[in-house]
C-alpha cells in the first residue's frame, strides 16, 4: 500500500497594516510605524497616478479613499491607516461607514500633539487647501480643548516642491516665507504639519518659524494610536515576528521615491504597480 506523506499546512502569511496616501508624503507615517511596530508588516500604497489631491473635491477624495482601500483589502490588510491629511480630513468619515475593518486618519493624533505642545494656546495649522478648507484641524483640536486658537494657511504650492525633490532649495524657503508669515505674526507658538508630505521640510520649515516655534507631525502620535488599535482589537502581530515593508504605487515609480527613502532611512526595495480603475469590490 502506498503511503502518502501528510502535507503540512503552509503558515497563512501575516496579515499587513495597509496605508495610503495620494503619493509618497505618507512613507513619513510609515518611518513612524516601523520604528514603533517593528513586528508588523506593512503593504502601502501611494496613488501617484492621481496627487495631488489638495485641490479636489470631497466626492473625488471619497472615491479615491474607497478604490485605494480596496486594493488595500486585496493585500488582506487588518487595519487601515489613511496617511494623507486630505483624504483623512475628507475620506475618514465614508470608510468608516463602509469597512469592516479598522481605519485610523491622521487628523485627531496631530490635534492632540498639538495641544500637547502648546503653551500660548495658539496653534498654527499648515494643509493642503482642501484640509484647511475642511476645517477638519479646528473641530479635532476644539474637541480636545475649547480654549485653543487656531490660525490655518493652506500651503498648495508645497507637495509640488517636495515631490520634485526641491527639499533644500532657494526657491522653497521665500515659498515658505511667504506662506508662513500671516501665521507668525498671530503669535502661535505650534505649527502642525497638516500633510503628510511636509515632515520632509521640517528643517526648512523651522528655519523660518525660529527655534520658539514647536513644529508638531502627526506620524509620531498616528502610530502610536495604531498600537493602541492593534491592542485593543488583538489584531497585533506576535512580539518576535519580523514585519516586512512593500510598498505599490498607481503609477511607475517617482524618482523621488528614492529621496523619500533617504531622508527617511526607509528600506523601500522593488515597488509594484498597482491599477486603480477597478479597485472598488
Ligand atoms: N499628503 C497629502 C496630505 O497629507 C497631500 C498631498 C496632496 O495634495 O495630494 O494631505
Amino acid at each position: 500500500m502506498k503511503q502518502t506523506s501528510a502535507r503540512k499546512p503552509t503558515p497563512a502569511a501575516p496579515q499587513p497594516i495597509g496605508v495610503f496616501d495620494s503619493g509618497i508624503g505618507g512613507l513619513t507615517v510609515v518611518a513612524a510605524l516601523r520604528k514603533l511596530l517593528p513586528a508588523e508588516s506593512i503593504f502601502y500604497i501611494g496613488d501617484t497616478a492621481r496627487v495631488p489631491y489638495g485641490g479636489k473635491s470631497q466626492a473625488t477624495i471619497e472615491r479615491y479613499s474607497q478604490e485605494l482601500s480596496g486594493l488595500l483589502l486585496a493585500e488582506r490588510a487588518k487595519l487601515i491607516v489613511v496617511a494623507c491629511n486630505t483624504a483623512s480630513a475628507l475620506g475618514v468619515p465614508r470608510l468608516r461607514e463602509t469597512l469592516r475593518i479598522p481605519v485610523t486618519g491622521v487628523i485627531e493624533p496631530g490635534a492632540q500633539a498639538a495641544v500637547k505642545a502648546t503653551r500660548s494656546g495658539k496653534v498654527g495649522v499648515i494643509g493642503t487647501r482642501a484640509t484647511i478648507a475642511s476645517r477638519a484641524y479646528e473641530r479635532a483640536i476644539e474637541a480636545l480643548d475649547a480654549k485653543v486658537k487656531v490660525f490655518t494657511e493652506p500651503c498648495p504650492l508645497l507637495v509640488p516642491l517636495i515631490e520634485e525633490g526641491w527639499l533644500e532649495d532657494p526657491v522653497t524657503d521665500s515659498i515658505i516665507a511667504r506662506y508662513l508669515e500671516k501665521l507668525l505674526r498671530s503669535g502661535v507658538d505650534t505649527l502642525v504639519l497638516g500633510c503628510t508630505h511636509y515632515p520632509l521640510l521640517r528643517a526648512a520649515i523651522q528655519r523660518h518659524a525660529g527655534p520658539d516655534v514647536t513644529l508638531v507631525d502627526s506620524a509620531q502620535n498616528t502610530a502610536l494610536a495604531v498600537q493602541k488599535l492593534l491592542r485593543q482589537q488583538k489584531l497585533a502581530a506576535p512580539r518576535a515576528s519580523v514585519g516586512k515593508l512593500q510598498v505599490a504605487l498607481t503609477d511607475q515609480s517617482s524618482a523621488f521615491l528614492r529621496v523619500a527613502e533617504q531622508a527617511l532611512g526607509l528600506q523601500v526595495g522593488d515597488t509594484k504597480l498597482r491599477a486603480v480603475q477597478h479597485a472598488v469590490g
